[in-house]
């Protein structure tokens, strides 16, 4: 009986590295779901969103990862170490523990969301917390790497990029070449890979058009939106970034030229939002479409309506939007809506309090 492959590896033909036996838990293979409100609200005909909070960790990162671990572990190396934001260093451990590789986390102290955390905990990695930002995480990251004993798991590391790019081809599958492909931004592969999957089938023949490629980053944490928006030609790199989509805050992105080339050769831009765009976009696909997004994730809703309001579409265009990280990674994030939470002190007070509760909004 043939096992069935899901995830990246049913697109093993399109990945640079030949192996019969990959570290993988299922990793993509993401629900596409329509998002009938926010299209109204973006005025497009189609939103979609590419929920990447249903990877096995809860984040787009698993794509890359289950690559990256693959190759770590033919490499013979008897350590990886990544410096993350909390996603990477999550996917990492969990990967890391299936192919029984030693796991250092370098993570800037007191940035990481709760969720993440506890999942690199769980998954037994050795947390190095460093008194700084992602940045210089990211440094400590490059020099370990030049030790052979350490196995690099940081999207400087191509491989990564090559997991990553299969959400194009899962896109691909369902609804063929979106008009516009929206996509938070950090430190800036994913929107690239995403890219490069897009002109590997219009190369490849699959497709005849490309999609036009939006990247979103928080105010505040804005290197390279911010730089585009301005006219300029490189990033205004920045050393104190600050955002509450803390997955995305980042300084000095490292893929920067990449993801400025996807951006350009696509035709598309960059867009900035505020930390309160996207808290506000966190609730309306929480409470309009049931979608739960850490605040990074949401950052493409914020940026759609954005671009929207600024009259970056037509009216007649399919869009998706990458929602990047799963909503329980980040539980403090909830603190910043609004909720009814009523206390009773027995069956009777319930009951009252729910029907009372009723009645005030009907
Ligand atoms: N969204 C989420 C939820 C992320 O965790 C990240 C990056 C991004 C978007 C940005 O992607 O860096 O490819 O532009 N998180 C990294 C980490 C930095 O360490 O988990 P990017």
């Amino acid at each position: 009986r043939r096992s069935r492959i899901y995830g990246i590896w049913r697109f093993k033909e399109f990945l640079p590295i030949k192996t019969s036996n990959p570290i993988t838990m299922g990793e993509g293979s993401t629900p596409l779901v329509r998002v009938e409100k926010l299209e109204k609200l973006i005025g497009v005909r189609r939103v979609y969103v590419k929920f990447e909070g249903a990877n096995p960790t809860g984040s787009f990162k698993d794509r890359g990862m289950s690559l990256a671990i693959t190759l770590a572990r033919e490499s013979g190396s008897k350590a990886v170490v990544a410096a993350s934001t909390g996603n990477t260093a999550a996917s990492a451990a969990a990967y890391a523990s299936r192919a029984s590789l030693l796991t250092f986390l370098l993570l800037p102290r007191g940035k990481v969301a709760l969720g993440k955390m506890a999942q690199s905990i769980l998954h037994g990695a050795i947390i190095v917390e460093i008194e700084g930002n992602f940045d210089d995480a990211l440094e400590t990251a490059r020099r370990l790497a030049q030790r052979e004993e350490f196995y690099p798991l940081n999207s400087f590391n191509p491989w990564r990029l090559e997991g990553q790019k299969t959400l194009a081809y899962e896109v691909f599958e369902e609804i063929g070449v979106p008009d516009h492909v929206v996509v938070p931004v950090g430190n800036a592969g994913n929107i690239s890979a995403i890219w490069k999957g897009f002109k590997e089938l219009k190369n490849w023949g699959y497709s005849d058009t490309l999609p036009r490629m939006a990247g979103i980053q928080a105010e505040g944490s804005s290197p390279i939106a911010s730089a585009f928006k301005l006219g300029l030609d490189a990033p205004l790199f920045t050393e104190n970034p600050e955002t509450l989509a803390t997955a995305i805050r980042i300084g000095k992105p490292v893929n920067w030229f990449k993801a400025w080339k996807a951006v350009t050769e696509s035709s598309g831009t960059f867009e900035v939002v505020s930390d309160s765009d996207i808290i506000r976009a966190q609730r309306l696909l929480a409470r309009e479409e049931g979608i739960a997004a850490e605040p990074a994730g949401a950052a493409s809703i914020a940026g759609a309506i954005k671009l929207a309001q600024n009259g970056y579409f037509n009216g007649d265009e399919t869009v998706v939007c990458v929602v990047t990280g799963h909503g329980l990674k980040d539980p403090d994030s909830v603190k910043f809506h609004p909720t009814t939470r009523l206390r009773a002190m027995s069956v009777d007070d319930a009951i009252e309090k729910v029907i009372k509760s009723l009645m005030e909004r009907s």
